[in-house]
């Protein structure tokens, strides 16, 4: 019985951990990118991927977009409404999905 529940135990805790590295919850602000940016491989993809990228491509290529370095249509002003925080946030999940 206490082997039993060990093992359910152990069963419980690795299921924690990888819950934990798949970030289920999404950081604020980052589930809208969704709205134009294809989050999972398909047909109909027309905008650059963003996922499964390194989050420091996309921290940098908020940054530019921020800054207007990088020209853009509307990503100049999507990344204006984050912190350099939030956009590292939002890159650290992005690049955990698959
Ligand atoms: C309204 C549609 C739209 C939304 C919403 C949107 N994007 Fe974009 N994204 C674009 C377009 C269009 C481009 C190409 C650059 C441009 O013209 O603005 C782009 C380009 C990018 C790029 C450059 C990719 C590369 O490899 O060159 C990154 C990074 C990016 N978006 C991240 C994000 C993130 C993060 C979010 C959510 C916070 C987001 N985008 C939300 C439309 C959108």
């Amino acid at each position: 019985m206490i082997r039993a529940l060990a093992t359910l135990g152990l069963v419980a805790l690795s299921g924690g951990a990888a819950a934990a590295d798949f970030a289920p919850v999404a950081p604020p602000g980052a589930l809208s990118c969704s709205g134009c940016h294809a989050l999972h491989p398909g047909p109909a993809e027309m905008l650059p991927r963003i996922t499964g990228r390194p989050t420091a491509d996309i921290v940098a290529a908020l940054a530019a977009f921020r800054s207007g370095e990088r020209q853009a249509t509307v990503m100049n002003r999507i990344a204006k409404g984050f912190s350099e925080d939030e956009s590292r946030q939002i890159a650290v999940w992005l690049g955990r999905i698959r």
